[in-house]
């Protein structure tokens, strides 16, 4: 059922490579509750071709690639975005990651430096990025808003997600730091939402991804947030309904980040 939360917003969706991924349900979200869109992915995500099905769902929405790496792809996007919209955009999705010593198979006390640079830069920095892009173009209207996606591991060790871990922690700073400046100077809000395990092509290239998914659906009381959820409570944040929310991690993930234990843990210890 649609409420027309977004009635009349643009905004740009980062990260839609197929249909599990979250992008891919926030965009329908977002275009069902209202708004007309931009997707963008990495020219070689676009390659496979699924992102124009997304496209026809959502209106025709134009597909702009942009490795999120090259700000001369950003400039591009942004420009265009604004060409299409004439005007301003309303809100931002990041929803983009990538770990080099994770698809390499390096453990995180071999990491390889040149690969973990360029995973901070593909999974952190590109936050920064893409809101420097804007802020130089000065692309979003006032009281828009940013939201870029991150996982518990930022807080708390699990020891598989290795050096995403620190790219996280690395993300959600630039989230407060930059938060800061752009509510400072245009009323822009910048947050995080740490979503529940989620299997989508990023997810499951964590080891051990379905150990992963089972403990954290026994450790929430409401089970693991799917993507589903995610893509609902992102469109809230779009929306004017949270306009003082900025520099938040806000978790979204049916508990599982302040319970200590719970009696299926518990259980399942015993057998
Ligand atoms: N799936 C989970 O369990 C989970 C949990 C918490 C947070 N997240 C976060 O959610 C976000 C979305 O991931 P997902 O789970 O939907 O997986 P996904 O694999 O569908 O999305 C990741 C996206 O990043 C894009 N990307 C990678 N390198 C890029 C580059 N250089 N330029 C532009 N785009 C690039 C990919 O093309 C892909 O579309 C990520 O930040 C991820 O860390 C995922």
């Amino acid at each position: 059922m649609s409420h027309q939360l977004l009635k009349g917003k643009k905004g740009i969706i980062f990260g839609a490579l197929d249909e599990k991924s979250i992008a891919w349900k926030t965009a329908l979200k977002c275009y069902e509750e209202g708004a007309q869109i931009v997707l963008t992915n990495a020219p070689v995500a676009l390659r496979m071709g699924e992102i124009n099905k997304l496209s026809e769902l959502c209106g025709n929405a134009p597909v702009i690639g942009a490795d999120v790496t090259n700000m001369d792809d950003l400039n591009e996007l942004f420009v265009k975005s604004m060409e299409y919209f004439g005007g301003k955009v309303d809100f931002i999705l990041h929803s983009i990651g990538m770990s080099l010593n994770v698809r390499k198979g390096k453990h995180y006390t071999e990491m390889d430096y040149d690969w973990n640079a360029r995973t901070l830069d593909i999974s952190a920095m590109s936050l920064h990025r893409v809101l420097r892009t804007a802020w130089d173009l000065d692309a979003v209207n006032d009281w828009g808003s940013v939201v870029a996606l991150t996982y518990i591991a930022a807080q708390r060790v699990f020891p598989d997600y290795n050096e995403m871990a620190d790219a996280k922690a690395l993300l959600e700073s630039v989230t407060r730091s930059f938060g800061f400046h752009y509510g400072d100077k245009k009323k822009v809000r910048v947050n995080t939402i740490s979503q529940s395990p989620t299997r989508t092509t990023a997810g499951s290239g964590v080891k051990g991804f379905d150990g992963f998914i089972d403990y954290a659906e026994k450790m929430s009381p409401l089970g693991n947030a799917s993507a589903e959820d995610c893509a609902n409570y992102i469109v809230v944040m779009f929306s004017d309904l949270t306009r003082m929310v900025t520099m938040q991690n806000l978790f979204h993930d049916g508990g599982f980040s302040f319970t200590g234990v719970t009696l299926p843990v518990i259980e399942q210890m015993g057998k």
